[in-house]
């Protein structure tokens, strides 16, 4: 094992865009577990929209990141020293850690992946750890979708949109999915079954929605927030229902963000609203696991994967998700396993 660790820490709060002299990339000692611990190599490293809010001081559901301290992120690594009974050497695990190349953890912070069958674990970590049951708990629970009804979807091929839509279409809705490019237009109706697309990018989104969508909008999966949730409510159908899973467009922001100004339409179309955060759901993962993995066998969901090797770029490729450079779930690969 190499004696060097490297861990990336947060060195200021970015404002606006993340820029290179707001996180450095350090040369460490290995840390050494503690009794109830276990010392992981990384293998892996999911690069999440989340990583700027927890660089941030803004309200929040975690505590940020502390000045100086390693980055936080979502990760899958292999044990290589256990002093806890949970984990043994050769372990994958996953859960919330740290960029960094060997990381100490307890059963609080990571648990085995557990049997993923035939599985790589490059896709089970990647979409069954955070943004497969983000997307089955935030359509299925939240907005309860009957077929027939019409789902529209904000980052529709993104890591999380991409599968809402997927989802939404084995229910029998009429999916409508809104991306910024004509490619990832034509990848989710063409390859993912999306019934329309529109390019937020070129396109009128209120007119383009009236068009797709002729018979109102029944449920709209937010990942973005801002104009496009504004032009979704406009259309909501009388008691809709609005999944409020991220507001992407807005964690950059260096003013206030000014509220929809198509508020009004929660009353007059009695909508519920309703925000999450898949860690409320953890004690249910193994109902979103069992049937995504269903769905991924039988190839009813499909998912792509952008990633990136070595844990050097991780900067410069977090970036990618605020400007839409990624297609699909964005990750970084230290170790493949
Ligand atoms: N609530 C939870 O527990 C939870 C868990 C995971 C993720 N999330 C949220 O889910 C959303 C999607 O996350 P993800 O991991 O699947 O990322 P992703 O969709 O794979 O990547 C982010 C995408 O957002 C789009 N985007 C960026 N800036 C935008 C803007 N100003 N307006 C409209 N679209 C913009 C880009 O696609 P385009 O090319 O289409 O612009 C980009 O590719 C995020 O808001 C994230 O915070 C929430």
């Amino acid at each position: 094992m190499s004696e060097t660790n490297h861990v990336w820490r947060l060195r200021k709060r970015p404002v606006g865009d993340i820029s290179d002299d707001d996180l450095s990339f350090e040369e460490e000692s290995i840390p050494e577990p503690a009794d109830g611990e276990c010392l992981f190599r990384l293998n892996y490293l999911s690069l999440d929209p989340t990583n700027r809010i927890w660089m941030s001081d803004m309200d929040q559901y975690m505590p940020p990141v502390a000045i100086d301290a390693p980055m936080r992120g979502v990760v899958c690594g292999t044990v290589i020293k256990s002093k806890n009974t949970a984990f043994k050497e050769g372990d994958i695990v996953s859960g919330i850690g740290t960029w960094a190349d060997y990381q100490v953890a307890s059963p609080e912070t990571v648990s085995p992946l557990g049997d993923i069958g035939s599985v790589p674990v490059i896709d089970a970590f990647a979409t069954l750890a955070l943004v497969g049951p983000t997307a089955y708990f935030g359509l299925l629970d939240i907005t309860e979708p009957q077929a027939g009804e019409t789902v529209v979807v904000s980052a529709a091929a993104g890591a999380v949109g991409s599968i809402v839509g997927q989802i939404a279409r084995i229910k029998g809705c009429h999916v409508v999915g809104i991306a910024g490019t004509d490619e990832k237009c034509q990848w989710i109706t063409e390859e993912l079954g999306f019934d329309q697309a529109i390019n937020y990018k070129t396109e009128n989104v209120a007119e383009a929605l009236k068009r797709t969508c002729p018979n109102g909008i029944d449920i709209y999966f937010d990942n973005v927030g801002g104009d496009i949730l504004d032009a979704c409510l406009k259309l909501m159908n009388l008691k809709g229902r609005i999944s409020t899973c991220g507001l992407i467009s807005q964690y950059n922001a260096t003013e206030d963000v000014p509220g929809p100004k198509n508020y009004p339409m929660i009353l007059m179309q009695r909508l519920k609203v309703q925000g999450f955060i898949i860690l409320d759901y953890v004690d249910r993962y193994p109902e979103a696991i069992s049937a995504l993995s269903q769905w991924l066998a039988e190839g009813k969901i499909k998912v792509r994967l952008d990633v990136i090797d070595g844990l050097e770029n991780a900067l410069d490729t977090v970036k990618k998700l605020y400007t839409g450079a990624n297609s699909g779930k964005l990750m970084i690969r230290v170790k493949n396993v």
